[in-house]
């Protein structure tokens, strides 16, 4: 397995790289667009919150009025209002050549975009996605407050989504929008008190090794409730979305992707072990995007403050046998349309 991290582990910053930050913009922000500090009154910074974490409302309000506030910088808030915009024209073209010349821009520029010297990175494009699709406020909540590193997954894992399918042809926004929501169900059945550390290292090694998480989990003595929660994670998040979304989608369909993101082609997965050798496309580019995401919170870092290429690497490095996922695969790799990729397809 090999995962280069770029960025060096995270240490305190310098009151240099700081910047004082006001309770009034604070208050705008859903989401963390930098790190923010708090300078105690005996000078000491304390990080309050990560670039990308959810900020509720009362939260917000509570630090409002501190003059103690600092923040450094890490979301491009230009490049994506840039996204934003460019996304909204194509969609708002009413003439077939302008919508035609407008979608092949915002593709191009978010292909170029994203790598590596493209200066945009997957956090910049969560946000755009986050702007434009929205997503439920209370599922991002109570991930992040129960479970960080699903929340910060779930940031990733439904952009990526998006991502997939516009490579894959999906130009609909209702689509996009659902595709986006339903992504960030995946593993929303692992929002429950059984979820623990073996847990979270059951489905990082699931990603290297179909069928190695449940292994882990017996190998290690993990209890049976984990056990039990790693395995029935699918049909947990699934029996939750259907009565939380089921009837706002106008694709109810895409949330049988919930069930199936761990089955695999030859009916070694679960919960069901059924045989997938056809899936929908927006089935199969969930559960890529899901596989493409790391459960280890610096590798998480990584491919957030990285382009589409890192992610792309660590995933091309893999064994994909057993996930029927060469389809999608095959079109984004053709819509990267890059060096690295070609070397890597090899
Ligand atoms: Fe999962």
């Amino acid at each position: 397995m090999s995962n280069s991290i770029t960025n060096p582990i995270w240490s305190p910053p310098t009151l240099g790289e700081l910047q004082n930050l006001e309770g009034e913009q604070l208050v705008q922000w859903e989401l963390a667009p930098g790190d923010l500090y708090l300078k105690t009154n005996s000078g000491k910074i304390l990080r309050l919150k990560r670039a990308g974490d959810f900020l509720e409302l009362p939260w917000r309000e509570k630090f409002k009025a501190s003059k103690n506030l600092l923040w450094k910088p890490f979301v491009q808030t230009d490049k994506v209002s840039d996204l934003v915009k460019s996304f909204q024209h194509w969609q708002q073209a009413q003439d077939p050549v302008d919508y035609e010349l407008a979608k092949n821009q915002f593709m191009e520029n978010l292909r170029l975009g994203l790598r590596p010297d493209g200066g945009l990175k997957m956090i910049d494009w969560s946000f755009a996605c986050r702007e434009l699709f929205k997503s439920d406020s209370q599922l991002v909540e109570e991930f992040q407050n129960k479970h960080v590193v699903l929340y910060r997954r779930g940031l990733l894992v439904s952009s990526l989504a998006v991502l997939l399918s516009l490579a894959s042809g999906y130009h609909d926004p209702r689509f996009l929008k659902e595709i986006y929501h339903v992504s960030w169900w995946l593993d929303a059945g692992l929002i429950h008190d059984d979820f623990s550390y073996w847990v979270s290292l059951a489905c990082q090694e699931e990603r290297w090794r179909p069928g190695g998480g449940d292994a882990l989990l017996k190998e290690n003595g993990a209890s049976e409730k984990e056990v039990n929660l790693f395995l029935e994670h699918p049909r947990f998040g699934y029996e939750k979305a259907i009565e939380s979304l089921g009837k706002k989608l106008e694709y109810p369909e895409l949330l049988m992707s919930i069930l199936r993101h761990h089955e695999k082609s030859d009916g070694t997965g679960f919960p069901e072990g059924m045989s997938l050798s056809v899936m929908s496309d927006w089935e199969t580019l969930m559960m890529m995007a899901d596989n493409m995401v790391d459960y280890r919170e610096e590798v998480l870092e990584d491919h957030l403050h990285n382009g589409i290429l890192t992610l792309w690497k660590a995933f091309q490095a893999r064994p994909i046998e057993g996930l029927p996922v060469h389809r999608i695969v095959e079109k984004f790799r053709f819509w990267l349309r890059h060096p690295h990729v070609e070397v890597l397809s090899a």
